[in-house]
């Protein structure tokens, strides 16, 4: 069909799936790379955000769900199951739906967002809630596909991370290069592996003549990347990234030590005000951990860890309408107005 394919079918030579399997997408990827002014001026460098929420359920999932479901497809199974803070619960449901596949997903209860948990509930999953965190849905998870006839699509399964590792090619081929940065934030840390395996490649086939530090960026309460050790409860607003035993964990830290980068950590009131500024500034708006990203970015900035005049890339994985309750948590009860203009005009202070 016409228009964008797809990430397995746009690099078809560099995402490997079976011999004459049926691709199972919604034509995620190709998501914009937009030029951010206000933080390019506050950081003295040249700043690119990568909207992932754009793509069709709205976080960078999508990516690697499109492998991860054409594998379990081609393989003849029925049905997958996964562990999520939400938003790869969300893309498992829909892409098992596009398969006629069933999905089940195991998440911890009452602390995934709301819209999350809506896109599981419509695109039909079978919604287990845990009394536990994301690690313990992970362990449960794990254990059901190692002993029952489904296949987990978490990023342990390695279909996922060849579909995610697709964003570096776009960010390569619409730049004409690697940036010298890339931010990123982490949660069970298969993205910036994935994102890293991009790169390299790239590299490795002077598709880019360079291949940028990866910044990982963690909320304070959930930061076992940058203590070095797991943390047993993690806490976070960002509840996507609320993980405190990283699965990609030694990926994670090739991907940092290999390419120069680092591993920071940013408090939920930084993650807060990156959230309103992006939103407010730029006019993106994403979840809570997407900000972290850029809250990371401002960080390194003012510490002096991210070179002046750098070409930076900051990853905003997922939309802001996934978490409404955040965006609305300050909101101020107003008085509805009468069918007025004067009422309008008074309200607005233009009179
Ligand atoms: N941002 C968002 C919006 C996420 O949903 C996640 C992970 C991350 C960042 C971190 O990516 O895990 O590859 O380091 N969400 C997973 C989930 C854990 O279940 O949806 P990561």
């Amino acid at each position: 069909g016409p228009g964008w394919p797809g990430v397995v079918e746009a690099y078809r030579d560099r995402v490997a799936v079976p011999d004459g399997a049926e691709v199972v997408s919604l034509r995620e990827g190709n998501t914009p790379l937009v030029f951010a002014p206000h933080l390019s001026e506050l950081t003295g460098c040249r700043v690119h955000v990568k909207v992932e929420g754009a793509n069709p359920t709205g976080s960078f999932k999508d990516r690697g769900m499109t492998v991860a479901m054409t594998h379990a497809k081609a393989a003849g199974m029925q049905a997958v199951i996964c562990a999520s803070t939400g938003n790869t619960s969300a893309s498992a449901a829909a892409y098992a739906a596009r398969a006629g596949m069933g999905s089940a997903v195991l998440v911890p209860q009452g602390k995934i967002a709301m819209g999350k948990l809506a896109q599981a509930v419509v695109h039909g999953a079978r919604i287990l809630q845990v009394r536990g965190s994301f690690d313990d849905c992970l362990e449960l998870a794990r254990k059901t596909a190692a002993n029952y006839p489904v296949t987990l699509v978490n990023s342990v399964n390695p279909a996922r991370l060849a579909g995610q590792k697709t964003a570096a090619f776009e960010i390569c081929d619409t730049l004409g290069s690697a940036p010298d940065v890339h931010c990123l934030p982490v949660g069970n840390a298969g993205n910036i592996t994935a994102y890293w395996t991009g790169y390299s490649e790239y590299l490795a086939d002077g598709r880019t003549d360079r291949a940028p530090a990866m910044f990982g960026f963690q909320a304070a309460g959930a930061a076992p990347l940058v203590s070095g050790e797991p943390v047993s409860e993690p806490e976070t607003v960002a509840t996507a990234i609320r993980v405190g035993s990283p699965a990609s964990w030694d990926g994670a830290v090739a991907a940092r030590t290999n390419s120069g980068g680092l591993f920071s950590a940013v408090t939920d009131e930084r993650i807060l005000e990156a959230y309103r500024l992006l939103a407010s500034r730029e006019g993106i708006f994403v979840e809570p951990a997407s900000a972290a990203s850029i809250a990371g970015l401002l960080a390194t900035s003012a510490e002096g860890r991210l070179p002046v005049g750098s070409d930076v890339v900051c990853t905003v994985t997922g939309h802001g309408l996934k978490d409404p309750d955040t965006a609305l948590a300050d909101m101020v009860e107003v008085q509805p107005l009468p069918v007025d203009p004067e009422a309008v005009a008074t309200a607005l202070e233009l009179t």
